[in-house]
């Protein structure tokens, strides 16, 4: 019985491969479709040119309008847009020439100065709920909520620690208490900036090599680093920019104006055991 059904089948498959071949032999000449008569090579053609159409569609509409994320991802942030990574080299020799890397002067206060220029930006109401924090209205923007990426207060924190190595020009005439205080932000800085280089972990290659005069081995920083766009970043970051030193703009609900002379006066430290009371975000 079974050997009969394989039979049969065999026999159906045959007879099945027979038809084609049938079939191929009276073709010959080519497949019909709207009115066009396609030969074997001029069908192939066909399909290699709609294959490279598709492709270039594709690839133009998936650039256009899918959401570009970059990293890993974990959360939410309004600025995830402006993440571009690239490969950079970095000026590492010992012997650096770099505009942030000089004694103190105007020139180079004005290189950190434009460095940090960015870091008070507003957010509306529905990102901040989207990131799920929560912060002070800007007074004058209902619905807008002051903010500052991260990596403007690691900046920040460089630009201070800077200046702390020349504390007879940037710290003058402090008084014991201010020079505690001042000890106090700039620990607080070190210990971001540890956290911050931690966190992302740069898996970059330094190396060692021989110099003619030198016994001892000396390091090699110069292999690539994948690293952020900050031009993007920083341009993202100036489209929302306000100056949060605008005299009046931050009011304390009952102590009052906290930059009544478009500046800050004190060292940026404070201590404070007072709990922190978040304020909810309110659309407009
Ligand atoms: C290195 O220095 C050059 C010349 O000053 C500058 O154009 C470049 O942006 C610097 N690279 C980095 C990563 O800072
Ligand atoms: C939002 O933040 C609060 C307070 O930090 C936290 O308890 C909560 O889990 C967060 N919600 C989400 C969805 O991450």
């Amino acid at each position: 019985m079974t050997e009969y059904t394989k039979l049969a089948l065999d026999e159906e498959a045959e007879t099945g491969v027979d038809q084609f071949l049938r079939e191929s032999r009276v073709k010959t000449k080519g497949l019909r479709l709207f009115g066009w008569e396609f030969t074997n090579a001029r069908f192939l053609i066909l399909q290699l040119v709609l294959l490279v159409l598709y492709t270039v569609i594709f690839h133009v509409f998936s650039e256009k309008f899918a959401p570009r994320y970059h990293g890993a991802n974990l959360f939410y942030s309004p600025a995830r847009e402006a993440v571009k990574y690239e490969i950079t080299h970095f000026n590492a020799t010992l012997w650096i020439d770099s505009p942030y890397v000089q004694p103190p002067s105007p020139e180079t206060d004005k290189a950190w100065h434009d460095l940090v220029d960015n870091s008070n930006i507003v957010l509306p109401a529905s990102e901040m709920k989207k990131a799920n924090i929560t912060s002070i209205p800007v007074p004058n923007q209902p619905g807008m909520y002051f903010s500052e990426l991260g990596m403007f207060h690691e900046l920040h924190c460089l630009k201070r620690l800077r200046q702390y190595m020349y504390p007879e020009y940037y710290f003058p005439q402090l008084s014991q208490e201010e020079v505690r205080l001042n000890r106090m932000h700039n620990d607080h800085c070190i210990e971001v900036l540890r956290q911050g280089v931690m966190c992302r972990g740069d898996i970059s290659l330094v190396t060692i090599r021989w110099q003619a005069s030198q016994k001892l081995p000396v390091a090699d920083f110069s292999a690539p680093h994948e690293c952020v766009n900050f031009d993007s970043l920083n341009e993202w970051a100036r489209e929302r920019r306000i100056n949060a030193m605008e005299p009046g703009l931050l009011v304390h609900p009952t102590l009052g104006p906290s930059y009544p002379d478009g500046n800050n006066p004190t060292l940026g430290a404070a201590e404070s055991t007072e709990k922190f009371v978040p304020s909810p975000i309110e659309e407009d």
